[in-house]
């Protein structure tokens, strides 16, 4: 019986981390880890707060409404700016081509306006590649 309390405690240690212990997974993986390296340890649940302020602009639920940007469900590996007939996305968007990979998706993150040039998100980017890395693992459980 004494096992219970202690899972839970290890429970309500982890959740307290609101970033899952992203200083600790940085420390591990090392200077300028690649996407790969951070891909492998990303954070779906850390992300889902990394998407806060996303939701300004996006939502993310199955069916959910445009609002200045598109609702983003299922957008991994869809085609880039393409994916939604009703919602106007840029030329500037569209002419990128492919569609929204790993890679893609960690260089649009970390700068809207150089991945697209003349893109309305104007968003600045999140510099922090790990965070990157757990918001795209994030943006992966959505598609469901
Ligand atoms: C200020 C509003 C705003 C914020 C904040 C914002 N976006 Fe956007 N987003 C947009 C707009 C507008 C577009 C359409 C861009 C275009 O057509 O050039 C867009 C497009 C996108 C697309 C491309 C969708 C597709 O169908 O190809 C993705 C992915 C995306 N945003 C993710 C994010 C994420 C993740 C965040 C948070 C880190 C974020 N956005 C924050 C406004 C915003």
């Amino acid at each position: 019986m004494i096992r219970l309390p202690l899972a839970l405690l290890a429970l309500a240690s982890l959740s307290g981390c609101g970033d899952g212990d992203r200083e600790a997974r940085r420390a591990r993986l090392g200077p300028e880890p690649t996407l790969e390296a951070r891909m492998s340890v990303a954070d779906p649940a850390a992300g889902a707060s990394v998407f806060g302020p996303c939701k300004a602009c996006h939502t993310i639920g199955r069916g959910g409404p445009d609002l200045a940007g598109p609702n983003l469900h299922g957008v991994m590996d869809a085609p880039i700016g393409q994916r939604l007939a009703r919602y106007g996305a840029t030329a500037a968007l569209r002419s990128v081509g492919g569609t929204w990979t790993d890679a893609a998706m960690d260089r649009w993150l970390a700068d809207p306006a150089r991945f697209a040039p003349g893109t309305k998100m104007i968003f600045p980017g999140i510099p922090d590649a790990l965070a990157r890395a757990d918001l795209i693992a994030y943006l992966r459980t959505q598609s469901r």
